[in-house]
């Protein structure tokens, strides 16, 4: 590993190169896979058949489009692969916030030209937008967005080459990651943040957090400057989001391992914390290079470190002055984002995803009972989570995490969520990115982005990865939407129905099962759907973060993209593409439904300005001031 400069890798290359090879490739057993494969993919397919008598055949991309213009209210856009963002004839886009762009007047001077100086970078927007939520509050509009990850290259000095070279580097990296709470105001000229607002706040790597719930105080939260295991500093790789219906906003932590790393390689660590390491993909050396400036992610130093990230946090978006609170009670993982749904009692469900190949789907219901300007406090904490189990037949079942499923401790099982899953018998899956709920019927869908592993090697916990249900393809580099209903239409239900939405592919170049389901078309080329939301009228809004080399398997899916589905028919249009390079991630509505905010990540060469690439949440509205959709 020392001979690559992890610093130069995405996170998703730094994870290839870290995760543990499996032992052995069961040949067997994926000549099974792919016996099994044949017969779930005959069912699935002949859905979609169903679906195409029903009248939503999409024989090609001139009768798709003839056919969602109006069911759509636009008309869909042509895949581009250009350095700009394109909308449907009748629409616009405006940007509302770039990387760098000042939340308070003091730092009206950072330039992000040279990567920007580490005094006031944590008084701008912050880098890659992710999962954003807006919220009314006193006639105010306030957004709170994810930044997820540092571009190096970019947010250093070029010479540097994307390696932190001080303890100002590293504090800069950290500044410019977390969660931006700002205000936002529509005026002549479209949407802008309202500079010194008193509701603006960034919270970055170094905020201090209350850790609460079931494992907060437990001895592998404790640290020599926390002893207590309640108190931990600043919140990690911010991916997807979720918002409370008591009005908190949740920021979901996904690849926190990449952010530890050890300055003694031959340092040995108690065996329940070396196997949280390997399952979690915590190595010697991190992503970003923090642990050779900042003692607090050098694991040989501080081995519990990173057990105090890889949760879900709550924040206030109201209050600046409030402290943000990590819930052990829903589990630890690479969290994706967070759905949150009542049941028909009040109990709060909240469905997460944990994004890596391999791994699981989970759902946690609480034991108290949300009522309108209740107490909330412990809602997010005391109840019980679960792992997804898809049966083969189009059922499936909530599974329990407690001592008697998994073996483990209650604390533990929050603490290491996924051998918890292991345990007690979960469904690996396609790497579970984001889960929208719908708010019209008591249905919910996840992106299983792709999994180039499915079928090929097991996960980091040796767990089986044969094809199975919602994951019925070997190496699968285009991902799919599983969508399930729950028992009662009660989301605290155990069981439940599912189907899949969707099976993105390519039909101009397979014909196999790789060319997509039947709602897959000429006109609507996509693949790794990943961020999505379901729109007050229930049609849902799938964002991509793929290939876009519009090439070999994926010749015409363009650049990343925005589409809008039809739950029932399954037609799905595109509605809006990203510039070269970037992953479109995140997205909320204006109170009035009238804006729609999109995150543009990690763009390709020089949008938005023509200079540096910087990431940017844009405001996309109709002409005519109509609704969106
Ligand atoms: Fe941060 Fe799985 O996307
Ligand atoms: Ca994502
Ligand atoms: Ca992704």
């Amino acid at each position: 590993m020392r001979d690559i400069d992890p610093t130069t890798l995405t996170a998703d290359e730094w994870d290839e190169l870290n995760f543990p090879r499996p032992e052995e490739n069961d040949f067997d057993r994926v000549v099974e896979s792919a016996i099994s494969r044949r017969g779930f993919l005959g069912g699935v397919l002949a859905f979609g058949s169903g679906a195409a008598a029903m009248g939503a055949g999409l024989l090609g991309s001139t009768s798709a489009q003839a056919q969602a213009a109006s069911r759509f209210a636009f008309t869909p856009i042509a895949a581009q692969t250009d350095g700009t963002v394109h909308v449907p004839e009748g629409y616009e886009w405006k940007i509302l916030a770039r990387w760098g762009d000042p939340l308070f007047s003091d730092a009206d001077g950072y330039d992000v030209t040279d990567g920007g100086p580490v005094e006031n970078s944590d008084r701008v927007f912050g880098e890659n937008t992710d999962g954003m939520e807006a919220f009314s509050y006193r006639g105010h509009q306030l957004i709170a967005i994810n930044h997820e990850y540092p571009n190096r290259k970019i947010n250093l000095p070029a010479a540097q080459k994307g390696k932190p070279a001080s303890a100002d580097d590293v504090r800069k990296l950290q500044n410019i990651q977390g969660v931006t709470v700002m205000e936002i105001a529509e005026g002549p000229d479209g949407w802008a943040v309202v500079k010194d607002s008193p509701f603006n706040r960034r919270i970055h790597h170094n905020t201090p957090m209350k850790i609460a719930g079931p494992a907060a105080g437990h001895d592998l939260l404790k640290t020599e400057a926390d002893p207590s295991g309640t108190l931990s500093l600043g919140t990690l790789n911010n991916c997807g989001a979720g918002k409370t219906p008591w009005g908190t906003y949740l920021t979901c932590e996904e690849n926190f391992n990449g952010y530890f790393g050890s300055s003694d390689e031959t340092a040995s660590y108690d065996p329940k914390v070396a196997d949280g390491y390997k399952r979690y993909g915590i190595k010697a050396q991190g992503w970003n290079g923090y642990e050779l400036f900042d003692p607090r992610f050098d694991t040989s130093k501080n081995p519990n470190e990173p057990h105090r990230a890889g949760w879900i946090v709550e924040i206030d978006p109201t209050d600046p002055e409030s402290t943000p609170v990590k819930h052990t009670g829903l589990g630890r993982f690479k969290h994706e984002n967070a759905a949150v749904e009542l049941a028909r009692d009040g109990r709060v469900v909240v469905y997460m995803g944990d994004d890596e190949r391999g791994e699981y789907l989970y759902k946690f219901v609480s034991n108290g009972i949300y009522t309108p300007g209740g107490e909330t406090e412990g809602l997010l904490d005391d109840g019980t989570l679960y792992v997804a189990r898809f049966n083969d037949d189009g059922t499936g079942q909530w599974l329990p995490l407690t001592p008697e499923t998994t073996g483990m401790d209650p604390a533990e099982i929050l603490i290491f969520t996924r051998m918890a899953a292991s345990k007690a018998g979960g469904t690996t899956m396609d790497r579970p990115e984001w889960v929208a709920t719908s708010p019209v019927a008591a249905e919910a869908y996840c992106c299983l982005t792709n999994n180039k592993n499915r079928g090929v090697k097991p996960n980091a916990g040796g767990d089986d990865t044969s094809v199975n249900g919602p994951n019925p393809r070997e190496a699968n580099k285009y991902g799919q939407i599983v969508r399930w209903r729950p028992a009662n239409e009660d989301h605290a239900e155990a069981g439940f129905d599912w189907d899949l939405y969707v099976m993105a592919g390519n039909p101009t170049v397979h014909k196999d099962a790789y060319a997509g389901s039947e709602n897959i078309n000429e006109g609507n080329l996509f693949n790794s759907p990943d961020g999505m939301a379901i729109d007050s009228t229930g049609l849902v809004w799938i964002q991509t973060d793929g290939n876009d080399d519009n090439d070999g398997d994926f010749a015409g899916h363009g650049n990343n993209q925005m589409l809008v589905g039809d739950p029932v028919t399954r037609e799905i249009v595109r509605f809006m593409t990203g510039p070269t390079g970037c992953e479109v991630t995140g997205l909320t509505w204006s109170a009035d439904r009238r804006t729609m905010f999109v995150g543009i990540q990690h763009p390709g060469k020089n949008w938005p300005d023509g200079g540096t690439p910087r990431s940017s949440v844009i405001a996309i509205k109709r002409k005519d001031n109509g609704l969106i959709g």
